[in-house]
């Protein structure tokens, strides 16, 4: 799942559209009303707020894959989904979540401050689209070729607040060749969004940067073989910049709603992931789509495993019964190492480990990673490596996406979430 990364087969949603609001929003003040919460009866509805004209995210024929997600939550407590139609504009949320109109918005950016976000339930990255025939690759911001194509990116308003792909290419100094697209479009048209793909489409740009789930969506919709390709991770940082999570949002002062609903997103994981699939909503990779040489010192030949960094003697570890290698169980570097298992957990989160694992290992539609009991084995660093490489049943294998390396590191992030008895511990 998370090597789909080309071929114009995946749609990603809200991205640009949420990120617009939500630098639309931090700049407009509004005071959050206190609305009483109100408890969920069946007969109430599941009031949501939604664009009418923002495909693929949603529109007034609920044919988006915000819509069929709501669906699912709303059938989930037993409701009919009611929508409250408003563009995503200024003022959005202020006019419709805060004001009372409705109980819940889809496809928020997960770290917005003017409401209160569920757990992410997905997460996508900028993606450059450009046509399938066309004499280049690009994945990289750092690639020199950007400073010669034409180049189009959604701005936001008139006043130039840029989306994080214009700021990304301004801040190399790649300026008089990028073309800037409103993501609002002329309204009147169906889906403003998808202006700029139409764009790449009849070659009136090269190239086009824009949130992965609009990228995929419209690329599939164009006559041209369009390519969708996630933008590589750079020099910015390790945490993966243009790769945003996605939450629902519902009035600070529903607390209680929004538990329901991460319960709901929890228990309705995998249809959801369903849904987002269907949609060719992009998930992320690490690395460009090419297989690169593995990176020299990842793949550790057997005689220089590293050492249990908690200085366990290896032979009491063999004695345990595990697979032992050379005389050595294979074990994690980064076991107990804070800066690896903040490198892990990001990676947990760009993987979309979170997506089946729950965003604190409680679980899903994969195995709570926080209890003693193990699908297979006992969960010893050689098997849980096996398990993230190779995949086994549901669990997509992950060996081609990640680097040895970092599967260790999110191993070791993974087990910082144990809460299970301390005297079990293999690692
Ligand atoms: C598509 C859903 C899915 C994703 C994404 C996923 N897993 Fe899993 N994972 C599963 C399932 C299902 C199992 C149980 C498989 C089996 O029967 O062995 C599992 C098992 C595991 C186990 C063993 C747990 C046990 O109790 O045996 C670990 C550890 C694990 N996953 C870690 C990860 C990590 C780390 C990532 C991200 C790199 C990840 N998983 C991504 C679904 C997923």
């Amino acid at each position: 799942m998370l090597n789909q990364t080309e071929g114009g087969r995946r749609a990603a949603p809200h991205a640009s559209t949420c990120l617009t609001l939500l630098l639309l929003l931090s700049a407009s003040l509004f005071s959050a009303a206190a609305w009483a919460t109100e408890t969920a009866e069946a007969a109430k509805p599941f009031r949501v707020c939604a664009d009418p004209n923002n495909l693929p995210f949603s529109n007034r024929q609920q044919e988006g894959f915000e819509n069929k997600i709501a669906e699912v939550l709303a059938r989930g407590l037993g409701q009919a989904v009611a929508y409250t139609w408003w563009p995503q504009r200024r003022g959005f949320l202020r006019s419709t979540l805060n004001a009372g109109k409705c109980d819940v918005v889809m496809g928020l950016p997960a770290d917005i401050d003017m409401v209160l976000t569920t757990q992410p339930y997905y997460r996508s990255i900028y993606a450059f689209v450009y046509p399938a025939d066309a004499p280049y690759d690009l994945s990289s911001f750092d690639d020199p070729l950007l400073k010669e194509l034409k180049v189009g990116v959604h701005l936001i308003g008139d006043d130039y607040t840029n989306s994080p792909p214009a700021h990304a290419l301004s801040k190399r100094g790649i300026v008089d060749n990028v073309v800037g697209y409103s993501v609002f479009g002329n309204y009147a048209d169906p889906n403003p969004p998808g202006k700029i793909i139409e764009a790449v489409a009849n070659r009136e740009i090269d190239a086009a940067i824009v949130w992965g789930p609009i990228g995929g969506y419209f690329a599939q919709q164009q006559a041209t073989s369009l390519r969708v390709v996630p933008v590589a991770s750079q020099d910015e940082s390790p945490s993966l910049l243009l790769a945003y999570d996605i939450a629902l949002g519902v009035r600070k002062s529903d607390e209680a709603l929004k538990n329901t609903l991460n319960g709901l997103l929890t228990r309705h994981a995998k249809e959801i992931q369903q849904i987002l699939v269907d949609y060719g909503v992009p998930g992320i990779t690490l690395q460009p789509t090419e297989p690169h040489d593995p990176q020299p010192g990842t793949a550790v030949p057997d005689t220089q495993l590293p050492q249990a960094s908690n200085g366990q003697p290896t032979e009491s570890r063999g004695e345990a019964g595990q697979e032992v290698t050379n005389g050595l169980v294979k074990l994690n570097p980064y076991t107990g190492n804070p800066e690896a298992i903040n490198e892990g957990e990001e990676l947990y989160k760009l993987l979309n480990c979170y997506s089946c694992h729950g965003l604190h290992g409680g679980g899903g539609m994969g195995p709570d990673l926080t209890d003693e009991e193990w699908k297979e084995g006992t969960g010893d660093d050689t098997r849980v490596m096996d398990q993230v490489m190779t995949g086994r049943n549901k669990m997509p294998g992950y060996d081609g996406v990640i680097t040895e390396e970092e599967a260790w590191k999110v191993i070791a992030y993974v087990r910082t979430l144990y809460k299970g008895d301390p005297s079990t511990i293999e690692w």
